[in-house]
């Protein structure tokens, strides 16, 4: 067996290796289109000046036939303390060592990077939540949970009147504030102010168990997103709140859908920064978003969104707009 890593511009080795990570979401979910498209994943594998670049690996007798996948998520700034990644074993060929061996792999490849520590991702089902596989086979490996995320699904389009509703009821309590929205891209004044946001976003949510510094952003790097995002087939809905009357940006939701495969629409970063919490601004950005989403056309029926089972204010504000729990999602974390 070879563990090697994948070159995503060669169509036999990546669509092997693809075809692996698919089968294997598959066998937990019979939900169609989840997850990254696999264009999304050839593209943020070979942008390699992109701040966080994907290193795809297969594991198999020959690199078009890999009996299990695995990802690396390098970041070139941030976070260089840890590393994320994925992996996942072919159903047909589990309990036989394969998994084993590729995280061992993955490990040394984290040592190499120099991170500390490696963090797993994992994706369960949402009859599986905390009795997925992993759960065995990460806590026998050394690994202790470092994220527990419940992900909910929105049913779309909603019921007529309901966003109206939400708006009408959350609008009161955020006079000060005005919810001001664009597609794409984001206007060249507030890009400043977006780029700050966002370094400060993973600081701002809550963890199980892992050290999160704020991240390095500014205007090239939301250009850059942008970019990459469109290139990915993914058109940006995005809402901002502007306090009026110091003209700060203090939150922002971004909503993204596949122009391709708009069925599942993701819920990305919603953030409202301390100190201006607690004016039902995080609804609010939702319902903008949602209202952009109703307005480009979309063919979507669904809305995806995940959040730390820690967090309970963004978890109040999901269950108050109608989504319901369909799955898990968990961060295994070992110190190397
Ligand atoms: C979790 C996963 C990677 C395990 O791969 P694998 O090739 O079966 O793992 P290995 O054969 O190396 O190790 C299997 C060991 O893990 C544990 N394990 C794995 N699956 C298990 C299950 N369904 N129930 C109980 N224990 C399990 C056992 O200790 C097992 O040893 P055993 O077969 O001697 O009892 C695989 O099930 C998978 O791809 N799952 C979906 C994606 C995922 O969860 N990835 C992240 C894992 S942290």
């Amino acid at each position: 067996m070879k563990f090697l890593r994948v070159d995503a511009r060669d169509d036999a080795v990546f669509n092997a290796w693809f075809a692996v990570l698919q089968r294997s979401e598959r066998h937990h979910s019979d939900e169609d289109n989840m997850g990254w498209h696999p264009e999304e994943w050839r593209a943020r594998s070979l942008d390699e000046a992109a701040p966080k670049v994907h290193y795809l690996y297969s594991y198999g007798p020959t690199p078009d036939a890999p009996v299990a996948v695995g990802a690396l998520e390098v970041t070139r700034d941030d976070n260089l303390h840890w590393i994320r990644g994925d992996l996942f074993v072919d159903p047909t060929h589990r309990r036989r060592g394969y998994g084993t061996a590729v995280l061992g792999e993955l490990e040394s490849r984290a040592r190499e990077l120099a991170r500390a520590s490696l963090l797993i991702n994992v994706i369960e089902g949402a009859h599986e939540i905390g009795t997925g596989p992993n759960r065995y086979f990460a806590k026998a490996r050394g690994y202790r949970v470092a994220e527990e995320n419940v992900r909910r699904d929105l049913a779309w389009p909603r019921p007529n009147g309901a966003l109206d509703g939400h708006w009408d009821e959350w609008s009161p309590l955020a006079l000060d504030y005005e919810i001001i929205s664009w597609t794409k891209r984001t206007p060249d004044e507030l890009v400043d102010a977006r780029a700050h946001l966002s370094s400060i976003m993973p600081t701002e949510t809550p963890h199980v168990d892992l050290d999160v510094e704020s991240e390095q952003w500014d205007a090239a790097r939301v250009r850059h997103h942008e970019e990459t995002t469109d290139r990915m087939g993914r058109d940006l809905l995005v809402a901002a709140a502007r306090h009026r009357t110091s003209g700060e940006l203090v939150g922002y939701s971004e909503l993204s859908v596949s122009r391709e495969h708009p069925g599942t629409a993701y819920q990305w970063d919603t953030l409202v920064v301390r100190g201006h919490r607690g004016h039902r601004l995080g609804g609010l950005l939702k319902v903008m978003t949602m209202r952009l989403l109703e307005s480009g056309g979309y063919a979507t029926k669904k809305i995806c969104t995940s959040n730390s089972v820690l967090n309970g204010p963004m978890i109040a504000v999901n269950e108050a707009l109608g989504a319901r729990v369909a799955g898990g999602m968990v961060a295994w974390r070992k110190d190397l």
